[in-house]
């Protein structure tokens, strides 16, 4: 009966026991984590687009190897994260049909535009900075498949923090104007960046379940600030301003405070009124759609190759 079959669920989860596809969980369990990673998933895909905007644009040859590489990195954690989804049993392309039609969210900071070279450096240092934060945590889900990407993600990400913090090191230790377009990107990529770890606690519709769950085991507010309290010192080294004048080392806390996030700017993003959403969802259609030909073709050889085999 249901009731023996969770208990014995929860205690599974309680001892650090690791849920494979293969075993019993609770169907909220199961549409949670597919909420959840198929989200995670298409914020990696939709994360590529706005570093795309500066491939073309890089100052160097070697700069634009370094970001072909991380944007290539995205994809691919995107690929991880889909294929660990559809093991919960729901589709690649129910998946992709429920981000089209707007119906999935993705992660609020890739609806803003990449204004400048020194926005794809706040973009490495901060976003995925704070991916890290979020992703180290995730390496411990109690749900294996996910789990086990992360483990590997995280790897690839510190790339992108270090190549990200390496662009803003160079700019503020360059000419007046390009410290000033490090300053000009930190003002416009910090608040945002917070918003990535999700509402308040108090205000978070599913954290007392997903923790219960182990799926997320650390709280949105603890991870946000253990991400301002990595994040600070490393400002300071650039000699950069941090745009928050409530920032300020709490000697009691250990942790530094800090001033109040927009969540009115942050409801409008997740409701699709951001900077970039509709550019955003339009480039992920045209890319589904004009890479259609190429999905049938691949099915098509693989039909035949099936068939040949029969034969
Ligand atoms: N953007 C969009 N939606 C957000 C959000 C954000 N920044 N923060 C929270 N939300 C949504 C949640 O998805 C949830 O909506 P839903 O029920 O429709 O899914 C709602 O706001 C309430 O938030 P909760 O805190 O209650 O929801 P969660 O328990 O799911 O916690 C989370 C939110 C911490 C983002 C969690 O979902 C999570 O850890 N997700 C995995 C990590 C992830 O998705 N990171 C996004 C960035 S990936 C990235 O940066 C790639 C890197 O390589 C650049």
């Amino acid at each position: 009966e249901p009731e023996a079959l969770e208990a014995a669920f929860q205690a599974k989860v309680d001892a650090e026991q690791r849920i494979e596809p293969k075993d019993w969980m609770p169907e909220k369990y199961r549409q949670t984590l597919i909420r959840q990673m198929s989200q995670h998933a298409h914020s990696e895909v939709v994360g590529m687009l706005p570093e795309g905007n500066w491939l073309t644009r890089a100052p160097s040859l070697k700069r634009k190897a370094i970001l072909m590489a991380k944007i290539q990195d995205e994809g691919g954690h995107g690929l991880y994260l889909y294929s660990a989804a559809e093991t919960l049993g729901i589709s690649r392309d129910e998946m992709f049909e429920q981000l089209h039609s707007g119906k999935a969210k993705y992660s609020t900071i890739f609806n803003y535009p990449t204004l400048s070279w020194a926005d794809i450096g706040a973009i490495g240092w901060l976003v995925d900075g704070a991916a890290i934060v979020n992703q180290i945590a995730l390496c411990r889900c109690s749900y294996g498949p996910y789990a086990r990407a992360m483990i590997r993600i995280c790897k690839e990400e510190s790339f992108h923090q270090r190549q990200g913090y390496e662009i803003m090191m160079t700019m503020a230790q360059g000419t007046k104007e390009q410290r000033e377009m490090a300053q000009d990107a930190l003002n416009r990529w910090w608040w945002p960046t917070l918003m990535m770890f999700g509402p308040h606690d108090r205000e978070s519709a599913h954290s007392g379940q997903s923790m219960k769950w182990k799926i997320k085991r650390q709280s949105n507010d603890d991870l946000r600030q253990k991400f301002i309290d990595a994040t600070v010192p490393q400002a300071e080294f650039l000699g950069l301003r941090i745009p928050d004048d409530k920032l300020k080392w709490n000697e009691e806390r250990g942790h530094y405070d800090f001033g109040e996030i927009d969540w009115e700017e942050f409801r409008s993003v997740v409701n699709g009124n951001g900077l970039c959403n509709r550019e955003r969802l339009q480039a992920r259609v045209d890319a589904h759609d004009g890479g259609r030909w190429v999905r049938e073709a691949a099915l098509a050889h693989a039909a035949k190759k099936e068939a040949r085999k029969v034969e």
